[in-house]
């Protein structure tokens, strides 16, 4: 999937008001992603955020552009990203999960910047930048002209990423990119992730989820995994 839907939201004082009542009444965890066009901004909302008792965590998205100094992604420079960490782990104290972008040389190094900088857990990835074009009007696809490219076809990029952050880091790692079924959920476990996400499957099957858990619990039974520790990380040499 191609998308450049930006990243479209309510904004946070919306948010707080007429989504957070209705979150509060499921008995699930919640998570939420955040991000910024500036530093500033990025502070503002964490400040929000840790104030909100229904939030048991916050995901730091830095694969945003700074307005403020030329457009440079937070995400793809380690001074930038551990900038925005350590600012945001200054007001926020809930658990930080900062999510790097995929978008750069050497991800191993934005990993052990954030590490640095504060963070409680990395998750990776998230998109990577992609473009089409249509060759009858020959005009771009996206307005845009970019947009993030997710599903089956980053995963092999995901699973290479998140098994390299899993060997320079000692943080945990929340493996997502292209996961649609539980076979791939538990390569990315098998390769070190403690946890994963799923994004682009839930627009094809909104039941993918359950069916990801169900298929990991089918999967243990039959391997004898009791403890699914004993997998996560249990790659061969
Ligand atoms: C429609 C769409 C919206 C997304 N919005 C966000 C977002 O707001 N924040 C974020 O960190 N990642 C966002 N992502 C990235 C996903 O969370 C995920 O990292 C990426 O799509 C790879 O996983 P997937 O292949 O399972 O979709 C979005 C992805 C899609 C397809």
């Amino acid at each position: 999937m191609l998308n450049a839907i930006g990243l479209q939201n309510v904004g946070i004082d919306t948010f707080v008001r007429e989504k957070v009542p209705f979150l509060a009444q499921l008995e699930t965890p919640v998570v939420v992603n955040f991000f910024g066009n500036t530093l500033e901004e990025y502070i503002q909302v964490a400040d929000k955020l840790s104030a909100i008792d229904v939030v048991a965590a916050v995901e730091l998205n830095i694969s945003c552009p700074n307005v403020k100094q030329g457009g440079i992604v937070f995400g793809t420079e380690p001074c930038a990203a551990a900038q925005v960490v350590s600012e945001v782990r200054r007001c926020l104290d809930k658990p930080l999960i900062v999510k790097l972008t995929p978008n750069v040389t050497d991800i191993t190094v934005m990993a052990r910047a954030v590490e640095e900088a504060g963070a409680d857990i990395i998750c990776c990835i998230n998109t990577l930048t992609g473009m089409s074009v249509d060759i009858h009007s020959q005009r771009l696809r996206l307005a845009n002209g970019t947009g993030g490219l997710s599903g089956p076809a980053i995963k092999p990029v995901a699973l290479r990423m998140v098994h390299q952050v899993v060997q320079a880091v000692s943080l945990p790692v929340i493996g997502v990119g292209g996961i649609m079924t539980a076979e791939d959920a538990l390569e990315f476990l098998l390769v070190g992730a403690q946890a994963v996400q799923v994004g682009t499957a839930n627009l094809i099957n909104p039941g993918t989820m359950a069916e990801i858990v169900d298929g990991i619990g089918q999967f243990c039974c039959q391997k004898n995994i009791v403890d699914i520790q004993d997998w996560i990380g249990s790659l061969k040499a």
